[in-house]
Parts: structure tokens; C-alpha cells; sequence
């Protein structure tokens, strides 16, 4: 195997160059490379200076997050570091792709940090549940200023070169051929004499006494829940406080606090599933795909605009259909306004935003999509009409395009039966809205060919979505759960809870938001629909729980008519209305259930274990394939809480035995027909094992 990190001499330069591909993660190897390098080059005496820079893609991209959770073996990052700064040849930095965590630590250590102008720095730990862990919340603020510290430390943002520079992270932007920039630097550095930085004997600025107290109460609502932000501001803080050991020493406990922590364990889960949900088990990498250049879109309703604005944003050309000039209009009146929005904020120059609506070609024309490489269905959700609609595409659409349908509950199979080519079509679900939720679930049909969803899980990648690939069953793998969630939450109203108690627990758990005030947000009168389209397959109970029902009949539909579960002031501010209140306390008379308290662990259980438990049915069909397939779909498309890992994650957290005992629990209380432990469940339960460790 080749030399992970190679020591060389240029003239009077040590060149110490590390070559660890993906992104030369500072693997053990590594460590020790640099290391053996530094001491090399301090034991030289016709080495005047040092260059530490990096093969491949990227400058040192952090720790290697694989080496977590394993015993630490020496030698340790912090000791690097101090080792780097100690030397007494000036050690230059010589940065290009990203230079995150552990390895803007390495460069924080050396004495002169220089960059291509492409360049980014990061510390990038708090995404993993940590804090850097090599100094970075010690060398950061005596470099760059304690309130810039406390905003990159803390929101693990990368910051591009040129502002890097500006704020006394990177001491030069170098042009062209950095190895050339970074020797003649080096021996600048040596010619002049320049004194050597330690970063280490620099004081932190403290820009306002009341700093610290002010950015955490400025950040509350972004930092909710998590661990590490806080632990972050802790450590920075000492960093102003504390003579540099004795900061280090610190830091070092806190990391390891955090490193073994539930919350970091879920947030290392969650970047590793992020990028294995891509890959389709059985299925080769290098599968060949589809080429996707341009789209069509049918419908240019709510879920069609969004989904042209997707591709739009991409760069990729859509033609957008509808039935009458009146809804293309409006349509494209609506992306409009969405684009112009985002202008106003600053945030999509105005030649962009043109770029973008010239890409979108409405049409009424059938025909204007026969060149289409894909094509979206998002007219209404009726089956009749979908398969019209799908019977059309077969005629007119160029063979090989990938048929798509952006249905809720409607079954993919039957769609595709449409059509002369099954092998074509798909479900690629969208989340409202469209062209901001990050999930796309696609849904693999009985026959679609593997051709194909490995195409739209690549086109979604492309646009910006968290693809997700799932099998066809009634609300695919998210509402399918979301509508057990919903069920359960129902019948604790029923029983003695009252919204705004069920709200808060689940916000108080860590969603963005609980599901009466989210029901209140999207539209009362979407579930209430969903709900009479359903009637016919809900059992008795739930089809005699009508508190919705009784809500929508006022014509409270939530926050657009000032009322729903909740009352809103002009403001859409929301406080409980005493009529709901009353309203189900007599619904639970009519229906004969004497209300009790019930407490926020029993409405933790039923809202999330009914849903793993469901999980687990999923995961036996086959709907999903993995669970952090599931986890991923909960994580971008319903907000379930990034350090609680998913919840299949989640669930192996709690200890599955103690899970099916509750569901055994629940079964006594609400009945068998909800709450019956899911085979997987139980069986992995027994076996003392969980979802992931099996
Ligand atoms: N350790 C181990 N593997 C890593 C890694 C790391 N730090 N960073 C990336 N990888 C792996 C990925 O898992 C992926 O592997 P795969 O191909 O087998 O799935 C591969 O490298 C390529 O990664 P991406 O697909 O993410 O490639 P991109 O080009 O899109 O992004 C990146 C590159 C910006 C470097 C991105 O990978 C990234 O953000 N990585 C994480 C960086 C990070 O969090 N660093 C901090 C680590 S913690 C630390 O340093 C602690 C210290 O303070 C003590
Ligand atoms: P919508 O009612 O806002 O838009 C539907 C559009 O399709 C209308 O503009 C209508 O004129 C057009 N249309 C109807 N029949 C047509 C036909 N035969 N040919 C061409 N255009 C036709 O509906 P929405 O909400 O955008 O939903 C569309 C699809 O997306 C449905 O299948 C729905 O279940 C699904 N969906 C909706 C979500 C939502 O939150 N609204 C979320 C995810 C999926």
C-alpha cells in the first residue's frame, strides 16, 4: 500500500504531503505521518521550514469519523497538533478543497495558514454531536475572535477563503499551483525571518461582556435539544478564561463527554446513513443510468409548481402542463411570487431568478413532452384520472423516458398497468413544499426496472433531494407511520388529552412542532378529506373519533380561517380555545370513555413506539430495505429530532425489550387490533438485539 503520508525534500523545504483518499481523513496512519514528519523535519538541519499539504481532492476533511467509538490509539490529534506548533521551524499550511475539524485543527497548529481561492474551513464536530476536539475551541477564538469562534464552532458552517482570510483564519489567498505557491511562501517565510504565530500564546478577544449569554439566548431556538452547541459555547468560553492547557485539558473532557454520548452516537448514524441511503443494496455503484436532461411536469397545482421549480433551481429545462390557461397562469404566478421572495431576502439574484422562469415552458399541449427524459404526474389524486393521464404518456412519450407519479396513497402498480411499459414507471413522492422539503420518496413499482429508480434516485441527488428508495404500499414508508402517530394521538384525545398537552410533548421531544398545531399549519381540511376518502377501511373506533370531523363541519380548516384545534391572532399566533376543549370533553362523553390524565410518557410511547412498531412491518415486507432507510425519510421529510438518530435508531437507543413491553402494555389498554408487536419486533426484542445491531 502506498505511503499514506510522504516526507520530501525541496531545497531547503521539508514537504510533508498526505494521501489518504476519499478526503485525507486523519486516520491513525495519518497521524502518525504527520508526526514522523514534523519530528524528520525539525531533526534536519538543511530544512529551514515545513509544508504540510495534501494530495487528491481536499486538504484533511476532520477525524475519521469510522475510527469513533473505537478504543483511541496514540498518537492522539491534540498531541499532533501541540507538536506541529512546538516546532521550532516555522510550519506552513498549504490549503485547497476543505480543510474541516481535525484538519483546521492541523492548520490552526501550523504558523501561517495559505489557501486557493476555492477553498473552505470548517469545524464542522457540532453536526456530529461534538465540539472539536484538537484545540479548535482553544486556538479559534485566539485567532479569529471569540464571537466569530462561538458562530463557526457552533454552527459547523464552512467558511469560504476569502472571508477565512478576512477574519485571521488563512494569513494569504494564493493564485494557480498551491504546492509551487506554498514552497515559495515557505521560503518568504525563512528570507524575512518572520517571527512564528503560535496560536496557543495569543489571547481571545472578548467583544461584549455579556457575549456568551447573549449568543446562546440569540441561538435558543436553533440550539434546541442538542448537546454540543451548549458544550461548544462552554469550551470557547473557557478558551477566554483559562490558560491554554489548561483550556485543552477541558476541551479534551468535554469532547470525550460528548464522543460517548447518545446524541453524538445518533448524529455519526445520521451521516453515515445520509450517504448510504443513495446506494440501492444489490444493486452496483456504477449502475448505468438514465441521462435526465430535461422534465416534464404535469399539473401545475401545488405540488407541480414546486416540483418545476426543483429542476428549474437544478438548471434542468421543464415544460409544464396543465388543463386550462387559467391554472398555468396561476401556476406559474405562484413560482413566481416564491422566486421573487427569495429575492426580496437576499437570497437568489434577480439574473438568477430570470434564469430560472426562462427554464420552465408551460404548455397545454400533450405532445410538447414526446422529448421529455422524464415525466412527472402531479394532477389530482383519483385514480381514474391518473390513469388517463399515464395512458397518454405511453402514446406520446419517447421510449426509455421515466414515467413518474407524484401520488400520496395511490397504488404505483396499478398506475403503471396503464401503460405498455410497466418497467418505466415509478412513484418519486415529494413532500409539500416541494421546493423546499428535502425527502423524495421513490417509490420502486413491482415492475420497474432497476434502470430506472436507480435514475431518479440520482436525478433526486441532483436536484438537491434526500432520495429515499421505498415499495408500494399505502402511504409508502412515511405517512404509512405518520397515519399510526395520528391514530393513537386521536384516541388519547379521546381518552383525557387535549391538544396542546399532546403538542408540546412531541414538540417537547424534540419535533419541530406537535401535530395539532402542524394539522392547524397545512390545512385541517386536507386530513378531514383523506379521512372521508378512507372512511370505508377504518375500524369502528376510529371512525366514531370524529373530533376532526366536528372541527372542519365549523369550518375551522386551522390557521387560514383563524381557527382549528387552536384559535390565531392576525399574527398566527395560537392559544388554545376552551371550545375544543369542551368540544372533546364531550365528544369523550358521547362516546362513552371516561376521560383520565394521561401522562407525557404514555404520550411519548403511543405517538412513537406505534411508529416503530410499524417500522418494523416495513422492514419486514420490504418496503423499506434498510432502517436507515426509514430513519432517513422521518429525518428530512417530518423533522424527527437529527440527535435522536431516526426512529429505528431511536428505538434501538431505548432497548427494544423495553419497547415491545410497552406495545404488550398497549395491547391491554387500547386493544389488540393497534397494538400488536410487529414479528421483527418481537423477535428481535427476545433476542436482546435491536434494528441496527442484529
Ligand atoms: N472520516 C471518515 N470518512 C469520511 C470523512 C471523515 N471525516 N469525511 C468524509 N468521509 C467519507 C464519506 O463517508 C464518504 O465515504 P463513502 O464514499 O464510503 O460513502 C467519502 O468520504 C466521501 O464523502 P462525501 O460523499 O461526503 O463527499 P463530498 O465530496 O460530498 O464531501 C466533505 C466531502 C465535505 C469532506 C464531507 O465528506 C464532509 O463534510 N465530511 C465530514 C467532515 C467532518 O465532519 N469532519 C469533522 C470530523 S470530527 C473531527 O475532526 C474531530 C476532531 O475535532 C477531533
Ligand atoms: P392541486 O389540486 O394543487 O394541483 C393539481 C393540478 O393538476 C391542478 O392545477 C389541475 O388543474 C391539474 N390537473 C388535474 N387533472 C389534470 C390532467 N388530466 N391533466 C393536466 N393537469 C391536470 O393538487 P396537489 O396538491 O398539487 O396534488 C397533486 C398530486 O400530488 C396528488 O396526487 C397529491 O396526492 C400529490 N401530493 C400532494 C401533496 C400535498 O401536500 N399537496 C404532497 C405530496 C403529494
Amino acid at each position: 500500500m502506498a505511503e499514506v503520508v510522504g516526507f520530501s525534500k525541496e531545497g531547503r523545504i521539508g514537504l510533508i504531503t498526505i494521501n489518504n483518499p476519499p478526503v485525507n481523513a486523519l486516520s491513525r496512519a495519518v497521524r502518525a505521518g504527520i508526526r514522523a514528519g514534523t519530528e524528520k523535519g525539525n531533526a534536519d538541519r538543511d530544512i529551514a521550514a515545513l509544508v504540510i499539504l495534501c494530495e487528491g481532492r481536499t486538504f484533511i476533511a476532520g477525524a475519521d469519523i469510522r475510527e469513533f467509538g473505537r478504543p483511541p490509539m496514540a498518537p492522539h490529534l491534540p498531541d499532533v497538533c501541540q507538536l506541529i506548533e512546538d516546532s521550532p521551524r516555522p510550519v506552513i499550511a498549504a490549503i485547497h478543497g476543505t480543510a474541516l475539524g481535525g484538519g483546521l485543527e492541523i492548520a490552526l497548529s501550523c504558523h501561517f495558514r495559505i489557501a486557493l481561492p476555492t477553498a473552505k474551513v470548517g469545524l464542522p464536530e457540532v453536526k456530529l454531536g461534538l465540539l472539536p476536539g484538537a484545540g479548535g475551541t482553544q486556538r479559534l477564538p485566539r485567532l479569529a475572535g471569540t464571537r466569530a469562534a462561538l458562530e463557526m464552532i457552533t454552527s459547523g458552517a464552512p467558511v469560504a477563503a476569502a472571508k477565512a482570510k478576512d477574519m485571521g483564519i488563512l494569513d494569504e489567498i494564493v493564485e494557480g499551483d498551491l504546492k509551487a505557491a506554498a514552497l515559495e511562501y515557505a521560503n518568504t517565510v525563512v528570507d524575512r525571518k518572520l517571527p512564528l504565530r503560535r496560536a496557543s500564546q495569543l489571547k481571545a478577544a472578548v467583544e461584549s461582556p455579556t457575549l456568551f449569554e447573549d449568543f446562546a439566548k440569540a441561538n435558543a431556538r436553533r440550539f434546541r435539544g442538542f448537546l454540543a452547541p451548549l458544550k461548544c459555547i462552554e469550551a470557547v468560553k473557557i478558551a477566554t478564561e483559562l490558560p491554554f492547557p489548561e483550556g485543552m485539558k477541558k476541551e479534551r473532557e468535554i469532547f470525550i463527554e460528548l464522543h460517548d454520548s447518545d446524541q453524538s452516537k445518533a448524529q455519526r448514524h445520521v451521516f453515515f446513513a445520509e450517504r448510504e441511503v443513495v446506494r440501492i443494496p444489490g444493486l452496483p455503484d456504477d449502475l448505468p443510468t438514465r441521462d435526465i436532461r430535461s422534465v416534464g411536469v404535469l399539473g401545475a397545482g401545488t405540488m407541480g409548481g414546486g416540483i418545476a421549480m426543483c429542476f428549474a433551481n437544478a438548471g434542468i429545462p421543464v415544460t409544464l402542463l396543465d388543463m386550462k390557461q387559467e391554472f398555468l397562469d396561476k401556476g406559474l404566478a405562484i413560482i413566481k411570487k416564491n422566486y421573487a421572495n427569495t429575492v426580496a431576502k437576499g437570497r437568489l439574484a434577480q439574473e438568477a431568478m430570470d434564469k430560472r422562469m426562462s427554464l420552465i415552458r408551460p404548455t397545454l399541449a400533450y405532445e410538447d413532452l414526446k422529448d421529455a427524459d422524464l415525466v412527472i404526474e402531479a394532477v389530482f389524486e383519483d385514480m381514474t384520472v391518473k390513469k388517463e393521464v399515464f395512458g397518454k404518456l405511453d402514446s406520446i412519450c419517447k421510449p426509455g423516458a421515466v414515467l413518474a407519479s407524484n401520488t400520496s396513497y395511490l397504488n404505483i402498480d396499478e398506475i403503471a398497468a396503464a401503460t405498455g411499459r410497466p418497467q418505466d414507471v415509478m412513484g418519486m413522492h415529494f413532500f409539500s413544499p416541494a421546493n423546499v422539503m428535502r425527502l423524495l420518496e421513490n417509490v420502486r413499482g413491482a415492475k420497474t426496472s432497476p434502470e430506472v429508480y436507480a435514475t431518479a434516485m440520482k436525478v433526486g441527488k441532483k436536484i438537491g433531494k434526500a432520495p429515499v428508495l421505498v415499495g408500494v404500499c399505502d402511504g409508502f414508508v412515511g405517512n404509512r407511520m405518520l397515519a399510526k402517530r395520528t391514530r393513537e394521538c386521536g384516541f388519547m384525545l379521546e381518552e383525557g388529552a387535549l391538544p396542546w398537552q399532546i403538542d408540546r410533548v412531541i414538540y417537547g421531544f424534540g419535533f419541530p412542532m406537535g401535530p395539532y398545531a402542524m394539522g392547524d399549519m397545512a390545512g385541517l381540511d386536507v386530513g378531514w378529506r383523506n379521512r372521508k376518502a378512507k372512511f370505508d377501511t377504518l375500524t369502528p373506533r376510529e371512525q366514531k373519533n370524529n373530533i376532526l370531523d366536528k372541527i372542519c363541519e365549523m369550518g375551522r380548516y386551522g390557521q387560514k380561517t383563524g381557527a382549528g384545534f387552536y384559535k390565531y391572532d392576525e399574527k398566527r399566533n395560537a392559544t388554545p380555545d376552551p371550545m375544543i376543549e369542551e368540544l372533546i370533553i364531550s365528544h369523550s362523553k358521547e362516546a362513552g370513555i371516561a376521560r383520565r390524565a394521561i401522562s407525557d410518557q404514555e404520550i411519548i410511547e403511543r405517538a412513537i413506539y406505534s411508529m416503530i412498531n410499524e417500522g418494523a412491518k416495513i422492514l419486514e415486507e420490504g418496503i423499506a430495505a434498510r432502517s436507515l432507510d426509514i430513519d432517513a425519510v422521518w429525518l428530512y421529510g417530518y423533522g424527527f429530532p437529527v440527535y435522536l438518530g431516526g426512529p429505528m435508531f431511536y428505538a434501538d437507543t431505548v432497548g427494544l425489550k423495553k419497547i415491545y413491553d410497552a406495545i404488550l402494555r398497549y395491547r391491554d389498554l387500547v386493544g389488540a387490533e393497534y397494538w400488536t408487536p410487529a414479528p421483527l419486533l418481537e423477535k428481535l426484542a427476545k433476542e436482546g438485539k435491536g434494528f441496527y445491531a442484529r
